[in-house]
């Protein structure tokens, strides 16, 4: 190996490892969605799926959607709720997507009746 195949080689590895950094770093945590969204599990169930009648099932659902929703509540423009609103004030953006992470990738209820 000559010294610009050498240095072509390091830099490849170099990029590469640069660029997975990057994506772990940006990537949606699940796990890390779930820590924060211990204070929703009374509600919304650690399943995803609501301990009582009027709360929504977050279990399965559309994770833009979920993050759609929770940004909608924080800055409460588009979407209004005395909990909700309060709920998701504190969140910040990395935690909105952890946590529509981590609810859209539990299963959803499906057909199967309780
Ligand atoms: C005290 C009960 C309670 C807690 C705690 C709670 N929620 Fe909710 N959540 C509700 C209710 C009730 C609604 C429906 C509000 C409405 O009508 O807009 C809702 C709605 C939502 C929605 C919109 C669902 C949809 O289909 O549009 C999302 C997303 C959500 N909650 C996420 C969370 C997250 C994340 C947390 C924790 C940070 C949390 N909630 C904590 C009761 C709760």
């Amino acid at each position: 190996m000559n010294m610009t195949q050498r240095c072509t080689t390091v830099f490849s590895v170099l990029t590469i490892g640069c660029f997975s950094l990057i994506t772990t770093a940006h990537a949606a945590d699940a796990a890390e969605g779930k820590k924060r969204a211990a204070v929703c599990f009374a509600c919304h169930g650690e399943s995803g799926i609501a301990r009582s009648p009027g709360i929504p099932n977050l279990a399965g659902q559309n994770r833009d959607y979920l993050e759609k929703a929770l940004h909608a509540y924080r800055e409460g423009q588009q979407r209004q709720d005395p909990t909700m609103t309060a709920m998701a004030k504190p969140l910040s953006d990395k935690d909105i997507s952890n946590i529509a992470m981590y609810f859209s990738l539990l299963p959803a209820q499906g057909d199967s009746h309780r």
